[in-house]
């Protein structure tokens, strides 16, 4: 690693140090097959034609009645999308397929345990489930457009089938990642003021069947105690017919799904024919400050900007089968595992479990046998099962012909191998920058037309302006290898709509920065500011450096480090926390925890580990700290700030430069000695 290049621009991490690197080709063989071959593309795409270019994408949709303005900036920055439409996402991803691919997999369910059977659920039988489950969730819980609903579910297919119900109806869902905790889950109830949990009883991880339930418990009471009452929690079975948690069903409250869904065997539900600025679903995540923020996507447009990315960034054919690797609880299985590849029929890997599990050729094994020829994964991934079992993909008989990164920066070492052994040096690979707030790709190379280069995520993608800005507001100029804080000039259909009952954050927080001038509605004077840091090479190519705010991405998810501070804070004895990242290996980075102790109070080992405990019990064990560091007293300014940047050099044995201007400098050569 060379010198940290952070200081100049801000505060932020940095987490790439790399020089350039040369280009990799597509092949004529995937060229010829490319659904977007076509350089014409740019043009079409360009600012000129904004916004009128993005009926491109609506055009892949089915539509009960067009739009009548494609894009109202009246209300700046809450862009409206496609006014006047009507529109359902269920019917898109479902419905519309049974003419031609009814007997085709919608998806492919692979357990974890691999001498259990691989489901395959056929469009035919998607169409069947998503319509009963409907029924029920009108039928037996009321629910209507409009209303939220949290789902906290593991990798099954109940969770699309659940999603695609939810949005027949309207229903605003909410999926928390279910290796969230009840807490975080409670939260989430709370903000959204979800009016059900839907959830499983179990799941597998890691070679275990865990008990899942007892957090929906704990979700249920916490979200109480915060003055939202579930009125119902429903039950989906790992085994229908069979309970495998230990954690009792509370009557009146806690219904099993497959038991009360034999009443609505055989019912049809109309999709609702939703306006395409309806919202579709909310997204949790991490911000600044310490409470998740709801990014609140909407039907229409969302839905569009996913199904075009999907078709000429993902190049998916309807003949395709696809694994994105991620979980659906992020956006990337939203919008990349569920909405963008149903929207064009095709066929879509659902995995339960650990990638490693029981070893590293696992996901090889999964893609030779269902003939998978598309993987989408982010860094972390690749970089364990490369550790792991380097040489595993060369022992299987599949092929891939495109390969997705994303979520993190991806080491020019870690791609090669990703390329050369996964790739078998045939597939292409796009490494795409976005963001959950984004809906959608935001920089890709698009495949068939630009050559790759490792470490660079390439160029904006098609109707994607992106500009780099100093702190100050100047651009930097284009091209010219200097970082500063990457926006995208224009709207773009998948951005999100607001963050949800906080339009105010919405506003400051991704526009405020860069605004021109706050009274105007012409988009022009409204950038949005992408909160990552990023240079653009003489090429073209954006090369991401990560956020410039105090998130810490572990194994490519965000994380709030205000969030793990104030868990660690639940816990008495701690007077103060700071989270800074650390470089790791595997994950990219990983939270280190320093706490100081309220005065007269030793360490210990049992606080040590009730701290561990607190953080994961309030967000999860992907939050677990590397390392909790009680420190005698936190490395200060002057004015009693706590001094980030100097744990951070010491958690990752760098320089920690001049400390000299801290009310307490003697405190830092202690915290480097106890560290080690
Ligand atoms: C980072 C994930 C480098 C970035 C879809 C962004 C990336 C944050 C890349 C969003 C990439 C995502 N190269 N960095 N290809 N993709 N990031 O919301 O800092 O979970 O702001 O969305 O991940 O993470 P999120």
């Amino acid at each position: 690693m060379s010198q940290d290049r952070t200081t100049e621009v801000s505060e932020a991490e940095i987490a790439v140090h790399w020089q350039e690197e040369d280009y990799v080709k597509p092949s004529e063989k995937f060229i010829a097959q490319a659904n977007l071959t076509d350089q014409a593309v740019f043009e079409r795409f360009s600012l000129k034609k904004f916004p009128n270019c993005f009926k491109e994408y609506a055009d892949l949709l089915d539509w009960y009645k067009p739009w009548d303005v494609i894009l109202d900036t009246s209300n700046p920055p809450f862009w409206k999308w496609f006014i006047g439409g009507r529109i359902n996402a269920s019917y898109n991803c479902v419905d519309r397929h049974l003419a031609k691919h009814k007997n085709k997999t919608a998806i492919h369910f692979v357990p974890e345990p691999e001498h259990d059977a691989i489901q395959h659920v056929t469009y035919q039988e998607l169409y069947v489930r998503v319509n009963e489950v409907s029924a029920l969730l009108r039928g037996f819980c009321g629910l209507k457009k409009g209303d939220r609903v949290t789902l906290h579910m593991p990798m099954v297919p109940e969770l699309p089938i659940t999603m695609l119900a939810c949005a027949r109806l309207g229903v605003i869902h909410s999926q928390v990642f279910s290796g969230f905790s009840g807490k975080a889950t409670a939260d989430r109830v709370v903000d959204s003021e979800s009016r059900a949990l839907i959830t499983m009883d179990a799941y597998y991880r890691g070679g275990q069947l865990l008990d899942h339930k007892e957090k929906a418990d704990i979700a249920f009471t916490e979200a109480k105690k915060d003055g939202v009452t579930l009125e119902k929690v429903l039950v989906w079975q790992r085994y229908p017919g069979r309970y495998s948690s230990k954690t009792p069903l509370v009557e009146g409250r806690d219904f099993i799904m497959n038991e009360v869904l034999s009443g609505y065997r055989h019912r049809r539900i109309d999709p609702v024919k939703m306006p395409a600025e309806d919202p579709l679903f909310l997204m949790y995540t991490s911000g600044t400050t310490g409470k998740p923020k709801g990014c609140q996507h909407g039907t229409g447009g969302y839905l569009a900007y996913v199904a075009g990315t999907s078709k000429y960034i993902q190049d998916i054919h309807p003949e395709d089968v696809y694994w994105c690797m991620a979980d659906i609880g992020w956006i990337t299985g939203h919008s990349y595992i569920v909405y963008g590849p149903l929207a064009l029929a095709a066929s879509s890997v659902v995995y339960e479990g650990l990638p490693t599990h029981p070893d590293a050729g696992r996901p090889w094994r999964i893609a030779q046998e269902l003939d998978v020829n598309i993987f989408h994964t982010s860094p972390t991934a690749i970089r364990a099962l490369r550790r792991a079992g380097p040489d595993e993909p060369t022992k299987y008989h599949y092929h891939f012909k495109h390969m997705t990164t994303v979520g993190e920066p991806i080491e020019p070492a870690v791609w090669r191998w990703y390329h050369d052994l996964v790739g078998k040096g045939e597939a292409v690979i796009v490494d795409t920058w976005w963001q959950t707030e984004n809906g959608g790709f935001l920089c890709s190379t698009v495949p068939a037309i630009h050559p790759m280069k490792p470490g660079s995520a390439g160029p904006g993608v098609p109707g994607i302006h992106p500009i780099i800005y100093d702190e100050d507001g100047n651009e930097i100029p284009p091209r010219s290898g200097r970082a500063g804080n990457i926006c995208i000039q224009n709207p773009w259909p998948g951005t999100f709509q607001t963050i949800w009952k906080n339009p105010d954050r919405y506003v400051e927080q991704y526009y405020a920065k860069y605004c021109k001038n706050r009274k105007s509605r012409d988009w022009r004077d409204w950038p949005y500011f992408a909160n990552d840091g990023a240079l653009q090479a003489a090429d073209g190519y954006y090369r991401i450096l990560g956020r410039i705010d105090d998130v810490i991405n572990v194994a490519g998810h965000r994380l709030g480090t205000k969030e793990i501070e104030s868990a660690s804070l639940l816990i008495e004895e701690v007077a103060e926390a700071a989270v800074v990242p650390a470089r790791d290996e595997i994950k990219g980075r990983v939270p280190d925890l320093y706490v100081s102790l309220k005065p007269g109070l030793a360490p210990s080992e049992d606080i040590r580990r009730r701290v561990e405990d607190a953080v994961i019990r309030e967000i999860g064990p992907i939050a677990r700290p590397r390392r909790v560091v009680m420190v005698p007293d936190m490395p200060k300014t002057r004015s009693g700030k706590i001094m980030r940047r100097v744990l951070r050099a010491i958690s990752n044995d760098e320089d920690a430069g001049d400390v000299s201007t801290l009310a307490n400098p003697e405190v830092v050569d202690e915290i480097r000695r106890m560290k080690v």
